[in-house]
């Protein structure tokens, strides 16, 4: 099969949890002060509500990043739409919402930023989480650029290219196994996301005959990104959006 292309240039700095460590994490907030800044593209995690809502939240259980309690997947829509996401970051944001993938998406539109959508399952919805946000997805971006989506969970992966042929997929591995290639040609996969520490010459020369771009989470200091650049890395998922300033778009290859 082959990968679908993005279809757009890839920024080289993503800005982490929508707002990297300048907002409260997967907010619109955090949007609103990415595009401020200048960033061109946003990363963040959906995971699906218990009436299969796909919301912007990085944890299976609300309580770490809300004032809510409990597992997100048996919580309603109507309990999430209550919950604060700001306060626990600091005050200044409190009575921040947690964002639906809808609203993150209308958001991001009109602030022309691109996306990388990470799927989070919470365990044992890995397929339905995959579905669902992959034909969102389609939906919310019906004209225009697609997001790029991305997961740790390959069962989610391979439900949303089954439901969503044309959807651009990232692998995320945060060390990438001895098969990583196998795997990303399995799933059609367009890039391979992993952590900074397991870049290699190996992986980096394996990435680069295959015209997989390797993108790297998290990270934070502007002379570990310039290195990555320089060795082949196309891009970075940032919290100091405030000092990763690098935000020219490069073109790369699709
Ligand atoms: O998608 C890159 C990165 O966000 C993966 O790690 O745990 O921050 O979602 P995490
Ligand atoms: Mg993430």
């Amino acid at each position: 099969m082959i990968s679908p292309r993005l279809g757009w240039p890839l920024p080289r700095v993503f800005a982490h949890r929508c707002g990297g460590a300048l907002a409260p994490e997967n907010t619109l907030a955090g949007l609103r002060i990415a595009a401020r800044l200048g960033l061109r593209a946003v990363e963040f995690d959906v995971m699906l509500s218990a009436d299969g809502t796909p919301w912007l939240i990085h944890d299976e259980t609300l309580e770490r990043t809300t004032n809510g309690f409990g597992r997100v997947c048996e919580s309603a829509d109507t309990r999430l739409r209550v919950v604060d996401a700001g306060v626990c970051r600091h005050p200044a944001f409190a009575g921040e919402l947690l964002p639906t993938l809808a609203s993150a998406a209308s958001l991001c539109r009109q602030l022309g930023l691109r996306v990388n959508v990470e799927m989070k399952p919470a365990a044992g919805f890995e397929a339905l989480t995959g579905e669902v946000v992959a034909r969102q997805v389609r939906r919310l971006w019906a004209t225009g650029e697609l997001p790029l989506v991305s997961s740790f969970s390959e069962t989610a992966l391979a439900a949303a290219r089954a439901a969503v042929p044309e959807l651009p997929l990232g692998c995320l591995h945060q060390r990438p196994p001895v098969d990583w290639l196998v795997r990303v040609r399995e799933l059609a996969a367009w890039s391979l996301h992993c952590a900074p520490t397991s870049v290699d010459d190996d992986l980096l020369r394996t990435a680069s005959a295959a015209g997989i771009p390797l993108l790297c989470y998290t990270v934070n200091d502007p002379l570990t990104a310039a290195a990555l650049f320089q060795r082949g890395v196309a891009a970075v998922f940032s919290d100091r959006i405030d000092c990763l300033g690098e935000n020219q778009p490069r073109m790369i290859e699709t």
